[in-house]
């Protein structure tokens, strides 16, 4: 099993922390489809990463199997693509062990999602939470991977990820491919609807909020519909229209539009019709999604199936690095 000759490698992963939204979607899932197409790509269900915040157990399982379909509905090939659990690679957990002990505490505690999240939750502050960035540069740093597909939130944590591995290199010799992030023009940070200075998130409290990919025509319409926009009603893209800048990333990630042929498309007319244009954009990307997730949900064998054939297909490639690097610092083999 050797990785396809000359293919540039790609890893991103996601959490199974409930349906992903429109965001995670036009932000990473989207282009981890467009990228399945060119490179030799290694995609995971982050659930390691989702222990930070305690789910049910039961809960914890059923949300990794359905976004496991979920990877799949998107067109991702489990033959072509390495699709798989995170925690079905013991590697990852391995290697996150090392890299902690190669970051530093100060440059843990920068990582503005730490802190946010600590300061959302300081009932707990787990230690889990603040090793999450080095789990993250494990995932990535396991496959030697050249591009990492991720919307803008995850940008410090690839930095974080490339000093690490830098570090490393400079003390052992070449042993981690230093990463790029993937981060998309348009897509990469979809907007709360009911608050575009705010990320689209699935933990909003405000449903009106965001779009689940899952989400029903009617749903998806009612919520563009009452998406805050601004009072100005000229569709145009500018600085302090956040609401409209925003629909306008979804309606050009959804069409392949620019911003100037948006524009253009609609000179002229109102908020009304450019809201009914995107709400049916969305729809019609996320159809086929909801559609092919609906058929594979209730075949639990074959996705049970290709998820052990991705953790076999990862724990290969997986371990090749992971021995690399238990080598360079020291651990003793037979
Ligand atoms: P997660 O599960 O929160 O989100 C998955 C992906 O969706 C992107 N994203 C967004 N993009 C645009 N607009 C938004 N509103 C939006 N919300 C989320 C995220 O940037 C991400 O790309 N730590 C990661 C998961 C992870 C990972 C990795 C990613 C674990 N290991 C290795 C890349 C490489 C996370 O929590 O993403």
């Amino acid at each position: 099993m050797e990785a396809t000759q000359n293919k540039k490698i790609v890893l991103s992963a996601i959490q199974p922390t409930g349906t992903p939204t429109l965001g995670n979607y036009l932000g990473a899932l989207k282009n981890w489809k467009t990228m399945s197409a060119d490179y030799e790509c290694f995609y995971a269900v982050a659930d390691l990463h989702s222990i930070t915040v305690r789910p049910e157990p039961a809960l914890l399982r059923r949300r990794t199997l359905e976004m496991y379909a979920l990877l799949l509905a998107i067109g991702l090939d489990p033959k072509e693509n390495t699709v798989f659990v995170q925690s079905h690679v013991p590697a990852h957990a391995q290697l996150a062990w090392i890299l902690n002990c190669y970051a530093q505490f100060g440059e843990a505690a920068r990582m503005t999602q730490f802190k946010d999240k600590s300061e959302k939750h300081p009932e707990n502050v787990n230690v889990g939470l603040f090793a999450y960035p080095m789990l993250m540069a494990a995932d990535i740093l396991l496959y030697q991977a050249d591009y990492v597909p991720v919307g803008h939130d995850q940008k410090q944590h690839l930095e974080i990820t490339r000093d690490i591995a830098e570090r490393f290199n400079g003390i052992y010799g070449q042993t981690f491919k230093v990463p790029e992030p993937f981060i998309g023009k348009a897509g990469a940070n979809i907007k709360s609807l009911q608050d575009p200075t705010q990320k689209m998130s699935k933990s909003d409290p405000n449903a009106k909020a965001f779009i689940s990919m899952l989400d029903d025509a009617d749903a998806i319409v009612r919520k563009i519909k009452s998406a805050v926009t601004d009072s100005e009603s000229y569709v145009r893209y500018a600085e302090g229209k956040d609401g409209v800048n925003n629909l306008m990333g979804i309606y050009a990630c959804c069409t392949g539009r620019s911003y100037e042929q948006i524009e253009q498309e609609f000179a002229g007319k109102g908020y009304g019709d450019f809201k009914a244009a995107v709400a049916e954009a969305v729809v019609e990307e996320l159809r086929p999604v909801k559609t092919e997730f609906d058929r594979l949900i209730d075949d639990k064998a074959y996705l049970t199936a290709c998820m052990q054939e991705g953790a076999e297909k990862a724990s290969y490639f997986a371990g090749k690095t992971l021995r690399k690097a238990m080598k360079k610092v020291g651990f003793y083999q037979f």
